[in-house]
């Protein structure tokens, strides 16, 4: 079973996704009165469309979240048109740090998936409060900016997004970096079919793609429920999958005391590896920007 704290647009549309992929049986947690089991019924209306039977129930009691092998957190501020997530932190950063407080009372041996943002420094956050190991505790943010990564250079070079292989790592926020070296298009060098200054227009349209989204439609739904169905099944089902989660390094990348975007293998236990990939001189100097600036919003979030 999967719990997902927050039965807001991002929390229900991961509920969704999980029964309609049969990915696991959900319990949907809000208090907000109502909300999780409206959420939940109406789904369960749907249920019998669906080809097999999963269960999906609504609550606004923590304690039903026991026996959860993972638990999704989207509770918390969104953002809206002139925020960034950064902003949020204040704010969530409380929610956060209840709600691990919550999961490690009720469900001591799940993998919590933080999906608030900012989504580094809150799974941070969500480490130090539960008290879980590094390898159960992760966010979802690089797989996400990995997929719009992926979107865009298929439109770019007009193919198959499923072709389109590429990581992005580092902070889910303007310091994201994408590893072009890395990047493939059913196994051809990126670079060998497209010119530096198109590549560079693709990744600034990568990075300011949320931005976009909430422009048009006030906040972004669908493509994080998908990067989140994506985590969970290659968990649940063991697939030990390569993507990049927001993960705790102990030295990997030189690199301690901060949750950041990096490549990793999930499956049964979590994070089962952090991956070390040779990085340029240029792309480690940028890696360890954006840890120091996930540090500097974890530490002001700490003094208060
Ligand atoms: C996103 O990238 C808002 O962080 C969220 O869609």
């Amino acid at each position: 079973m999967i719990s997902i704290i927050g039965a807001g647009k991002v929390g229900s549309a991961c509920a969704l996704n999980m029964i309609r992929m049969n990915i696991a049986d959900v319990t949907l947690v809000d208090v907000q009165g109502g909300l999780a089991e409206g959420e939940a019924l109406d789904m369960r209306h749907a249920s019998p469309s669906f080809g097999f039977d999963r269960v999906v129930k609504g609550t606004t009691r923590f304690e039903d979240i026991a026996g959860s092998e993972i638990v999704i957190v989207t509770a918390g501020y969104p953002r809206k048109p002139d925020t960034s997530r950064r902003d949020l932190a204040q704010g969530n950063a409380r929610i956060v740090s209840s709600v691990a407080q919550e999961i490690a009372r009720y469900a001591p041996e799940s993998v919590i998936l933080m999906v608030t943002n900012p989504v580094d420094a809150m799974t941070y956050i969500a480490y130090r409060k539960s008290g879980f190991p590094r390898s159960r505790v992760l966010g979802m943010g690089g797989i996400l900016d990995s997929l719009r990564y992926r979107t865009s250079l298929a439109s770019e070079l007009n193919v198959s997004s499923e072709d389109v292989q590429g990581l992005v790592i580092g902070e889910h926020g303007d310091l994201m970096i994408p590893l072009t070296e890395y990047t493939a298009v059913s196994g051809i060098p990126v670079k060998k079919l497209l010119k530096p200054e198109r590549l560079g227009e693709v990744i600034e349209r990568t990075r300011f793609s949320a931005m976009d989204v909430i422009k048009l439609k006030g906040a972004t739904v669908h493509a994080p429920a998908s990067a989140v169905s994506m985590m969970v099944e290659s968990i649940v089902k063991g697939r030990n999958r390569l993507t990049v989660a927001s993960v705790i390094p102990e030295g990997e990348y030189g690199l301690k005391d901060v949750s950041i975007g990096l490549p990793v293998v999930l499956g049964r236990k979590g994070v089962e590896k952090i991956v070390e990939l040779e990085l340029d001189s240029d792309m480690k100097r940028r890696l360890v920007e954006a840890a120091s600036s996930i540090q500097s919003v974890i530490s002001q979030i700490q003094q208060v």
